[in-house]
């Protein structure tokens, strides 16, 4: 008599760790594929995505996290932990970017990098985390709401701003 073995959970293998400097080359790539279709919220050229890459990375070493699958980078995010909210007068977690690349999408590897720059932000004792997102990039507003992130007001040209707080006191 046969027996069925239940199949083994189809989870996607991924690991969440802290970039390397000499990696932001290869997440060019990464980038202009996450923003494919979102062009008007993104840097254009490859010059100007190495200086964006250069310049988050340089803010906040320690804050800047890839996701790696079969040895390629597929995503990363990118947080400053030492940012000040005049809204809160309070020490903030900004998250300046976070991008899964396309093939990568919907899969969990947003939520883990999100995840992962929190945990990074609290430890850093921070008390809210926020990011800034563009008005229309519907996707990632709903998206980050589900995650508990508020819409907490409009700021210059298509840009919507967006706060979570870290700690169940505040
Ligand atoms: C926004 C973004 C970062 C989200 O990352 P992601 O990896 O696609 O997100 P997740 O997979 O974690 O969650 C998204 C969806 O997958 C689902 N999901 C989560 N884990 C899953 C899993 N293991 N298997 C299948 N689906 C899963 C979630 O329920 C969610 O549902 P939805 O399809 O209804 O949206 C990504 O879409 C992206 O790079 N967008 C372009 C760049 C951008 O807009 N960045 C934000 C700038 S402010």
């Amino acid at each position: 008599m046969s027996q069925k073995v239940a199949e083994p959970p189809t989870q996607p293998a991924f690991v969440i760790r802290p970039a390397k400097r000499r990696e932001l080359e290869d997440l060019i790539e990464v980038y202009k594929s996450g923003y494919e279709g979102l062009e008007e919220y993104a840097e254009r050229t490859e010059e100007d995505i190495r200086d964006y890459l250069e310049w988050l990375y340089d803010g906040d070493p320690n804050g800047f996290l890839v996701a790696e699958a079969n040895g390629e980078l597929i995503g990363f995010v990118s947080v400053h932990s030492d940012w000040w909210d005049r809204r809160y007068q309070r020490r903030t977690a900004e998250i300046h970017e976070l991008v899964v690349r396309k093939d990568w999408q919907s899969k969990g590897v947003g939520r883990a990098l999100m995840m992962a720059a929190l945990d990074y932000a609290r430890a850093q004792g921070c008390d809210y985390a926020s990011l800034w997102v563009g008005e229309g990039n519907w996707k990632a507003r709903e998206w980050y709401r589900r995650l508990g992130f508020e819409e907490v007001g409009k700021g210059w040209s298509v840009w919507v701003r967006m706060v979570k707080k870290l700690r169940d006191e505040l």
